[in-house]
């Protein structure tokens, strides 16, 4: 008795000093990635205040889109298919045809884009520097208002969050010889060696940034130039960057275009490109042979993609 009645004041004290010591609101206890979280979902940042990262990176969707076009500002569709925004750390290139360098580079193109975001980049500063929690948190993490640095940084900082590292893949690689299926064990074989997959998607997230023409370039019906746009070299018409291939079970419909709507049309492509384009231009000279995959070896390399995924 004498022990609770001597214990109960104590344990009040030390809830007032706990209590006192705290951060008075979220806004002064949040990080960069936290900060740049919060830009990632609001439409804030959009010309008509509709429209997030996150309406196109949909969480549900590995941060991708499940639509071969997403949309934008006053319902505008995309020209190409939303990449995911997960599993970027280590990335050189950004966009299918590589044109930004860096996440920040990256970071507001979204932004001042008519057909995504259709906000200039001053005006998406005043109104965060307007918004008291936003002009509060930029001073306690920059030590300044919002200004296109940093709102570039914060919302990098939160995509270079998002690694999955953990997926039945990883957990084989470190060892643990039950994570995988004998078909994704026979798929990763696959993937290796008689599929060739790995000439291309290769490294810990299955791609090194290379800018490569897999054939879906024929300057009829497929008339996106990626690379070759921006440089003006023909040699560059129908390259795009090299996707990872991580959490790709999650991030259907595939290719810059969006054109297939699953793994196994995907497997069926590089099986055999040309029964699906017939006159791709610059096509890299790897894929012009059938992959003769047998009905088996196509679902053991759709195992091991699968497995690839968080
Ligand atoms: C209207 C849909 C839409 C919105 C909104 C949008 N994106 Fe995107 N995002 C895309 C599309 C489409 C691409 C591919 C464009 C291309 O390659 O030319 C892309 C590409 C990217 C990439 C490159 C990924 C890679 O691996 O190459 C990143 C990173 C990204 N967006 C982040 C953002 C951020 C951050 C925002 C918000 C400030 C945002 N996006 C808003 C559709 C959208
Ligand atoms: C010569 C290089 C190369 C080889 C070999 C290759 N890929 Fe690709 N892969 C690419 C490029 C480049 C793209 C993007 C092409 C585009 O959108 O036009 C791509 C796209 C993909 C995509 C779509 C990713 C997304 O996010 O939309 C998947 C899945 C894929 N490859 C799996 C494979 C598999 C499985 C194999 C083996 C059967 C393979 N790749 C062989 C270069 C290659």
């Amino acid at each position: 008795m004498m022990r609770t009645t001597l214990l109960l004041p104590i344990i009040l004290v030390c809830c007032i000093l706990l209590a006192a010591g705290l951060p008075q609101t979220d806004d002064l206890a949040i990080t960069e990635a936290q900060l740049g979280k919060k830009l990632f979902f609001d439409p804030i940042l959009s010309g008509d205040k509709k429209v997030s990262c996150a309406s196109c990176h949909k969480p549900e969707y590995g941060f991708a889109d499940n639509i071969p076009f997403s949309f934008g500002v006053d319902s505008t569709p995309t020209t190409r298919n939303t990449p995911t925004v997960k599993n970027v750390l280590a990335r050189s290139r950004f966009f299918w045809d590589g044109r930004a360098t860096t996440l920040e580079e990256q970071a507001l193109k979204p932004i001042e884009n008519p057909d995504e975001m259709n906000l200039p980049i001053h005006i998406a500063l005043r109104r965060l520097n307007e918004n008291t929690r936003y002009r509060r948190a930029f001073k306690k993490i920059y030590g300044k208002e919002a200004d296109s640095t940093n709102l570039a940084h914060a919302i990098a900082a939160f995509e270079r969050t998002m690694e999955s590292n953990f997926t039945a893949w990883d957990r084989y690689a470190l060892g643990d010889s039950t994570a995988l299926s004998a078909s994704a064990i026979r798929g990763r074989e696959l993937f290796l060696n008689k599929a060739n997959c790995f000439e291309c998607h290769f490294g810990p997230d299955f791609t090194f940034d290379e800018m490569i023409n897999i054939g879906i370039y024929d300057g009829v019906k497929y008339r996106d130039k990626g690379l070759g746009a921006i440089t003006g070299n023909t040699e560059d018409d129908g390259k795009f960057k090299v996707p990872g291939l991580r959490n790709i079970v999650k991030t259907a419909p595939y290719m810059h275009n969006g054109m297939f709507a699953t793994l196994r049309e995907v497997i069926e492509y590089y099986n055999n490109p040309d029964s699906f384009i017939s006159h791709p231009i610059n096509v890299d000279p790897r894929l012009k042979k059938p992959l003769h995959l047998t009905e088996q070896e196509k679902r053991d390399l759709e195992a091991f993609l699968i497995a690839l995924s968080d």
